[in-house]
């Protein structure tokens, strides 16, 4: 069901937001049929045993190289914006974009708001047309992120609005992003309690869970130690809930199918992908007999881009081998993968 957000108040003096909302249902525009929440992306993906890539874009060049991937490869896939995006790519300008991407589409969309930290950004996203939102409360206490979670879902739910919920939090080599592990402690600190999650899916009422048992965002500084005992303790607790793992890209293959075996039916990417055309601009520019154009600069990072997205969205679906000589494109990008 597609709705309009009416008004949601803000409060004076503090971030929080009042429930003074409207919605109205409206009619399917033509071209938005491929544009789904991700719960009826990640229930095939569960039946069938893949994963669909959730994966930031934070231009229309990343956006068009993401969504041409997607189409090359046949596949679904999840457009993100992220709230910690906002300054270089503001939402009311993107989700116009994201939107159009969608209707033109060959193949199924949702429109994901990632890490969702405050409420009024949610609903914010809610109002111009995202299809399906990640509420990131983990940073407070259990019974906070509970409270807070639920409360979204409840609004989202009542318009067809799937949520991703965090319990266990996601470590972050990006600056700006997550919580400094506390002094002392080891990055266990932040995986997911098995037996917790149960209780916060069933409080919260979330549509998928995001997990943290050894992936990190950014780029990996060391080899990953991934916790499979643990996915596997969490993926019984919950066997109907799709999990979600964030830090998906950089993993090494054979990790990202263990995931996916695992459990993993959403997988979040962007650093690798993002990266890729710093470190192949410098040959392509000294070659060029004339400065480039700046949209030409644009058009061969899209190429870039594209290339490691379709690998990614390869490697998710799950399917045998997809190693087609990605390692030396790896090498050019000059990110030296700790994963492997
Ligand atoms: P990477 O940093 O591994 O690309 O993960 C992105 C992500 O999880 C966004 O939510």
């Amino acid at each position: 069901m597609l709705c309009s957000l009416y008004s949601v108040r803000r409060a004076e003096n503090d971030d929080s937001f009042l429930l003074d909302y409207r919605w109205q249902p409206r009619e399917e525009e033509e071209g938005e049929r491929m544009l789904v929440n991700t719960k009826e992306l990640l229930e095939d993906a569960e039946k069938n045993n893949y994963a669909v890539a959730g994966i930031n874009t934070t231009s229309l060049t990343m956006l068009r190289a993401v969504l041409e991937a997607a189409e090359e490869e046949k596949m679904p896939v999840i457009l993100s914006h992220a709230q910690l995006h906002e300054p270089c790519a503001p939402m009311e300008m993107m989700a116009p974009l994201m939107k159009e991407a969608a209707k033109r589409s060959s193949v199924p969309c949702a429109l994901h708001l990632d890490h969702g930290t405050t409420e009024s950004y949610i609903y914010k996203a809610l109002s111009l047309g995202f299809t399906s939102v990640m509420a990131d409360f983990a940073r407070f206490s259990f019974e906070e992120n509970v409270e807070r979670t639920r409360k979204v879902t409840e609004v989202c739910h009542e318009i067809g609005i799937s949520v991703e919920g965090e319990y266990g939090e996601m470590p972050s080599n990006v600056e700006g992003q997550g919580r400094a592990l506390p002094e002392g402690k080891t990055l266990e600190y932040f995986f997911t309690k098995p037996e917790k999650a149960a209780e916060y899916v069933e409080k919260t009422g979330v549509d998928s869970l995001v997990v943290s048992f050894g992936s990190v965002h950014g780029i990996y500084v060391e080899k990953p130690a991934m916790d499979y005992r643990r996915l596997g303790a969490i993926k019984e607790a919950l066997p109907d809930v799709p999990l979600v793992m964030h830090g998906g890209s950089g993993l090494s293959e054979e990790d990202t199918r263990k995931c996916i075996d695992g459990g993993i039916r959403k997988i979040n990417y962007y650093t690798y992908m993002a990266c890729e055309p710093a470190a192949r601009l410098p040959e392509y520019i000294a070659g060029f007999p004339k400065p480039p154009y700046f949209h030409e600069i644009c058009e061969y990072a899209r190429e870039a881009m594209k290339e490691r997205a379709a690998y990614a969205i390869r490697l998710f679906k799950n399917r045998g081998q997809v190693r087609s000589g990605y390692r030396q494109e790896r090498g050019r990008a000059g990110m030296e993968n700790r994963s492997e």
